[in-house]
């Protein structure tokens, strides 16, 4: 396969084969640990070749802690755009969760004429490009996160989905406890240090006041997606785009109005976060810690 690079600093894109005839599943985790991301164009696989790719990568995982997955295939969400599965808000899938997944596998559907792209910023490189004093400031610090229907179903989401559907949605969300991740996390395989705040469930940062910790991931968030460090692909219906969701976070781009688009993914069960100092992601027990 042909491996060439998409940015200076991330993502390849890999070309040649068709992944559906079988692909070495070491060699392309090594390879989407390298790049955090490779893309795939003109694969069209159906959704059981999906769920096989992801497969190769490691254990897919149920579609979503909350969303149902497709009837068929337990392990896919379906994302359309006319169901409210816009995503418009820069995430890290499932950090709500004490173990978020290691990668996702996003397939194009249907795409439309103009629009629609994804964006994926590369949180590894944007903790490398930190100054010193920043990176020592934060590699002990700690962060809530929790799911918000608004992550994925906009503001407000009642316009999107059923007004029952919104409420069942809300109800189960609240039923989620919050979690506590390390703000920068350890990855697993490289070993490197990699940003793990993300505005989709980040809540605040634990043991800051609302004015400290608001100002301070505003920052490493538009430090984390200066234009240096995203990646924008341009979809065509049939593409594969596999990330590496401990070393990137991405944004759906909704300027596609009322045109049709829909996505599916595969997520793959990943290991408990960790930080420089060695302190490991927990459900929060206090619920003092989780008030925002
Ligand atoms: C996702 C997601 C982005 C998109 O599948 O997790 O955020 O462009 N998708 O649909
Ligand atoms: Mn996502």
């Amino acid at each position: 396969m042909l491996l060439t690079p998409i940015t200076g600093t991330f993502g390849a894109e890999l070309s040649g084969e068709r992944v559906a005839d079988g692909i070495d599943g070491a060699w392309l985790s090594r390879q989407l640990v390298d790049h955090r991301l490779l893309v795939l164009r003109d694969q069209h696989l159906t959704h059981a070749q999906q769920v096989q790719l992801a497969r190769e990568l490691g254990e897919p995982t149920p579609a979503h802690p909350v969303v149902p997955g497709h009837p068929d295939h337990p392990e896919i969400l379906v994302l359309d755009g006319a169901q409210g599965g816009r995503n418009a808000r820069w995430h890290t899938d499932v950090t709500f969760m004490p173990a978020p997944p290691a990668a996702s596998v996003l397939v194009g559907d249907v795409m439309p004429a103009f629009g629609g792209d994804t964006m994926w910023a590369d949180t590894r490189t944007a903790y490398e490009r930190l100054s010193p004093a920043v990176q020592a400031a934060i590699d002990t610090l700690e962060a809530v996160h929790r799911i918000s229907p608004l992550a994925y179903w906009g503001e407000p989401f009642d316009t999107a989905l059923g007004r029952d559907d919104a409420q069942r949605l809300f109800d189960d969300a609240a039923k989620v406890p919050p979690v506590i991740h390390p703000v920068v996390r350890v990855h697993p395989v490289t070993g490197r240090k990699n940003l793990f705040v993300n505005p989709g469930f980040t809540t605040h940062i634990v043991g800051m006041s609302r004015i400290e910790s608001d100002g301070l991931l505003r920052l490493l968030y538009e430090h984390a997606t200066q234009p240096e460090l995203v990646l924008r692909h341009r979809w065509r219906a049939g593409d594969v785009v596999i990330w590496d969701n401990r070393a990137t976070m991405h944004y759906a781009v909704d300027d596609y109005g009322a045109a049709q688009r829909c996505m599916r993914r595969v997520t793959i069960r990943g290991t408990t976060p960790v930080g420089p100092s060695g302190a490991e992601s927990r459900l929060v027990t206090d619920p003092l810690v989780s008030v925002r």
